[in-house]
């Protein structure tokens, strides 16, 4: 089997980029570990940037996106028992974020790369990754109880953050960034309507709380949690409890509760490798950087990095010239940095730290008083939460 581009992993990085590379008449295969199903229904990211919206209509996939998606204006930070909101359209010169399902995303692509005869090869077994280094990149896998090797002109690496393209990658090549936190996220979906028509991120003295929705009917709701909690410890009535408390405000606020439909937990780590390619292998999305999940950037830097992936692509494909695939992880790292810091600093200001002292709890608040209280700390925020330009 040949094709031009081989693309390992059909999560949000791996579909969006066969699908740019479809449209610029270039050929991919993609090779995913899991069913059709199991990605199609994996509940993780909610919030796409203004230019995740702009980038899956303009390229054909953002039809569901326009009519289901919910667009919001603005977020609210809530400490002290009281709201704030930051109204990022008006700060931003009218950008929004909008709420619409990773999973509904991957949905959108997989079936518009089977309309379009794209090929995917659902539940592949022991993928690996050879000849990159060289110039005859191929994918090797198990389908059907065959063993089969495709071969190809470049290899893209979208098999997120526990895939084997980064590992097969010489680890002296390769330079690691990581942090790790000492909490991580209990999220639930609920069959209630939302208690609020705009996300909420609560800071709390028992811990962080969000709230954000899926639908007018689904609520999400997270809550900070010890990094090595046990799901068993939280029974439903122990979640909405813990859910009232954090977000409590003076002026009587309700919190919706409805059957809790999904629940798991989400350990919260930074990490980024350098540079993000090697010889004709191209690492995009989580399989080269994660973000903590505060700053809702995961899904939005997968879909940056493989947009400029596939400009790259059909740059050398029309032209010839590798410019744009020489730059493209010095690119792709300006973004990923700048969404690490904010990552980070959304992460830091929210959350308790066991490790904080009276001193650093004071400061956290006075942080958040600030920055409510400032016109230009709130520009600062609503700018990255949107996303930032484009290079
Ligand atoms: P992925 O979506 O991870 O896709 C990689 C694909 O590669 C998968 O389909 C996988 O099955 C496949 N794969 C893996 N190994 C192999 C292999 N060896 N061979 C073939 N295929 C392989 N971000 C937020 O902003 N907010 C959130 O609330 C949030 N929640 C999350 C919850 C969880 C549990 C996780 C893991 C991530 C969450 N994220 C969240 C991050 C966000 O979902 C990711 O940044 C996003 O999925 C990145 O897309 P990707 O295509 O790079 O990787
Ligand atoms: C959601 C997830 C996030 O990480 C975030 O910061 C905001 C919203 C969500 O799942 O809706």
């Amino acid at each position: 089997m040949r094709t031009q581009v081989g693309i390992v992993g059909a999560g949000p990085a791996g579909l969006l980029l066969s699908h740019l590379l479809h449209l610029q008449g270039i050929e991919s295969v993609i090779i995913e570990a899991r069913s059709r199903k199991h990605i199609e229904e994996r509940i993780r990211a909610g919030v796409l940037e203004q230019g995740t919206v702009d980038i899956l209509t303009e390229s054909g996939v953002g039809e569901r996106l326009k009519r289901e998606g919910l667009i919001h204006h603005g977020i609210e930070l809530r400490f002290n028992r009281r709201g704030h909101r930051i109204n990022m359209y008006e700060l931003t010169g009218g950008k929004a974020i909008t709420i619409y399902a990773q999973h509904e995303v991957v949905k959108d692509l997989v079936s518009a790369r089977l309309a379009a005869g794209g090929r995917i090869v659902f539940e592949a077994g022991n993928v690996s990754v050879q000849g990159f280094g060289g110039s005859t990149p191929t994918i090797r896998f198990q389908s059907d109880g065959n063993h089969h090797e495709l071969t190809c002109d470049f290899i893209a690496g979208c098999d997120g953050f526990h895939g084997v393209c980064r590992p097969s990658i010489p680890a002296s090549a390769l330079t690691a960034f990581d942090r790790t936190y000492p909490f991580a996220w209990l999220g639930i979906l609920a069959q209630a309507p939302p208690s609020s028509d705009e996300l909420i991120y609560a800071y709390h003295e028992r811990g962080f709380a969000l709230l954000s929705m899926r639908s007018p009917k689904i609520s999400r709701l997270y809550i900070q949690v010890a990094p090595d909690e046990n799901i068993n410890n939280w029974p439903d009535d122990r979640i909405w409890q813990e859910l009232h408390t954090r977000f409590a405000t003076d002026g009587g606020w309700k919190l919706t509760e409805g059957p809790v439909i999904q629940k798991g937990i989400t350990g919260m780590r930074s990490f980024v490798v350098e540079p993000m390619q090697y010889g004709r292998l191209y690492l995009a999305g989580d399989a080269a950087h994660i973000v903590p999940a505060t700053g809702a950037k995961g899904l939005n830097l997968a879909v940056a990095d493989v947009r400029m992936l596939a400009q790259a692509f059909a740059d050398f494909y029309s032209s010839g010239r590798t410019r744009l695939l020489e730059q493209y992880s010095q690119t792709c790292l300006r973004r990923v940095w700048k969404a690490q810091r904010f990552s980070w600093w959304m992460t830091s200001m929210l959350h308790r730290f066991d490790t904080d002292s009276p001193f650093d709890q004071r400061r956290q608040i006075a942080e958040l008083d600030y920055l409510t209280g400032s016109r230009a700390a709130m520009t600062s925020l609503a700018e990255n939460y949107v996303g930032l330009p484009w290079d």
